[in-house]
């Protein structure tokens, strides 16, 4: 039997490469023989010759079990899974699986209101009908945090029809959900509980961490292993429960769906190097990182004006416990905005943020990497770019964005609008109509329209009203929202 410090998949495409076997077989560069060598400088010959096919007798056909099998064994028994598939195309592509997997089981689906923009292309691919929930949204720093479990409880009563519901946790900012609580609601009312927790692949490797979400009984969990975990970017792992609520034969069907017949092994060969290095060394990478964390935190506080979220966020609406291992940078003091700093911070610095908002910058830190150099380097910059803000960047009368009106009556499925009849209208002559694309002002970020939606007066003016007070708007084809694509309805 495999162990933890075992790297099936990687040994076998060794294994494989090693022999030198005839390649009459894609991808056509032949293990590097035939790439351009910028591309081999690039992947290095190693990585080229690494490079095979699915159904690669010895590695994923062949006697059970395949290198294949062992190695997501291996995987869902690190995640604690009962089952785990590995991604090529990131949570993304897990969301998509989710909401596949829930639409076996019916039409209608409890979906939190800000969930990534691959939740909301899934409800289109499943034409799953999404009753919304909002997040608990912070009145200070303007930003969402989770969906807590009363609100999913009126959801789902709301929506007696409900297959499932889907919830983020954590947040981009670190906030945790209340799990547990979430878990308990769903399953009171017999329907499987999904957690996107695509910033969360970490959590199950050290006791400091909240707790993940499978230990909570959690369905279906989809997790992002490039992000924090070290992957390579577009490789990520889907995780099912011990719930019994969702078939493992559909969600095998569902990945299959939405994956290409040629999956890249080095991506696979990532997460079975990343789960190795999570799974016998996590505890002690994540410690390494933690401590070096703390530090930078003082270290940015000393910063006249900058402060830190951190675990005293839990216990605000919608956040249950912190994830110390992100670095969420509260810039209200200052009195300039998270874009101007990030701006700052790229061009004197080179210095690059994962995400900057109005009053919150996200710096984002990997399991494994010497936290404390990389540390010293935003430390020094965040001060520089503090310190370079002219007055005029120091906005004395930050902006109040107000929250956001209700959003509109769904009026057919997200699939319905996005793939029916549509037209381009003028932003002024929209009100009334269906819409058939997403707008979600920036702060906070929660959508204020999806498909399927009707659009109103209120909701258009305070878009508008938003993009003049320098906020963004995302999701829109027409970003200055002077037209927006609308369901012709016959
Ligand atoms: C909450 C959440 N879910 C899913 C995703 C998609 O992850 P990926 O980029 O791995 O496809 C993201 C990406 O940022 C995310 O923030």
């Amino acid at each position: 039997m495999a162990r933890q410090s075992d790297t099936p998949y990687l040994d076998a495409l060794r294994a494989y490469a090693a022999r030198n076997p005839g390649r009459f077989h894609v991808p056509g560069h032949k293990g590097g023989l035939g790439a351009d060598p910028a591309l081999v400088e690039m992947v290095g010959e190693r990585g080229l010759s690494l490079d095979v096919p699915a159904l690669t007798y010895g590695i994923d056909v062949g006697d059970e079990p395949t290198p294949f099998r062992e190695a997501q064994e291996l995987a869902a028994a690190a995640w604690g899974a009962r089952r785990t598939w590995w991604l090529v195309n990131g949570a993304s592509q897990g969301n998509h699986v989710a909401l596949l997997a829930l639409g076996h089981r019916g039409h209608r689906v409890v979906t939190q209101r800000n969930a990534h923009s691959s939740t909301i292309d899934a409800l289109i691919m499943s034409g799953l009908r999404p009753t919304f929930v909002s997040p608990e949204l912070d009145p200070e720093l303007h930003i969402a945090h989770c969906m807590t479990p009363d609100a999913l409880d009126r959801a789902l009563r709301e929506t007696p029809e409900a297959v499932g519901a889907t919830v983020v946790s954590p947040t981009y900012f670190g906030a945790v959900a209340d799990v547990e609580g979430l878990v308990e609601v769903a399953h009171s009312h017999g329907v499987p509980l999904v957690v996107d927790e695509a910033w969360g692949a970490h959590l199950a490797f050290h006791e400091e961490l909240p707790a993940p979400a499978l230990t909570f009984g959690a369905d279906l969990v989809v997790s992002s292993t490039h992000k924090v975990v070290g992957s390579l970017t577009q490789s990520a792992m889907i995780h099912l429960g011990d719930g019994g609520l969702i078939e493992e034969e559909v969600v095998d069907r569902c990945v299959t769906l939405v994956e290409s017949t040629s999956p890249s092994s080095l991506l696979f060969g990532s997460l079975d190097a990343a789960r190795r290095s999570a799974a016998t060394r996590g505890r002690e990478l994540v410690d390494e990182t933690l401590r070096a964390l703390a530090r930078t935190r003082d270290a940015i506080r000393e910063i006249p004006g900058l402060d830190v979220l951190d675990e005293r966020l839990a216990g605000a609406p919608g956040v249950f416990a912190y994830d110390p291992l992100r670095l969420a940078i509260d810039v209200r003091g200052t009195r300039v905005s998270g874009y101007e700093l990030a701006r700052r911070l790229r061009e004197d610095h080179d210095v690059l943020m994962e995400l900057a908002g109005e009053n919150v910058m996200v710096a984002v830190y990997g399991m494994g990497e010497d936290a404390t150099a990389a540390s010293e380097r935003l430390v020094a910059g965040l001060r520089g770019a503090v310190e370079a803000a002219s007055e005029a960047e120091r906005d004395t009368d930050a902006v109040q964005f107000a929250p956001p009106p209700p959003w509109g009556e769904l009026v057919m499925t997200p699939r319905e609008a996005f793939l029916g009849p549509q037209e381009v209208v003028a932003a002024r002559d929209a009100v009334g109509r269906v819409a058939s694309e997403s707008l979600a002002a920036y702060p906070p970020g929660i959508p204020n329209v999806l498909p399927g939606e009707r659009l109103t007066a209120e909701t258009l003016d305070y878009i508008e009203q938003t993009i003049a007070h320098g906020g963004s708007l995302r999701g829109a084809s027409d970003r200055a929202l002077r037209t927006l694509r609308v369901v012709v309805e016959s």
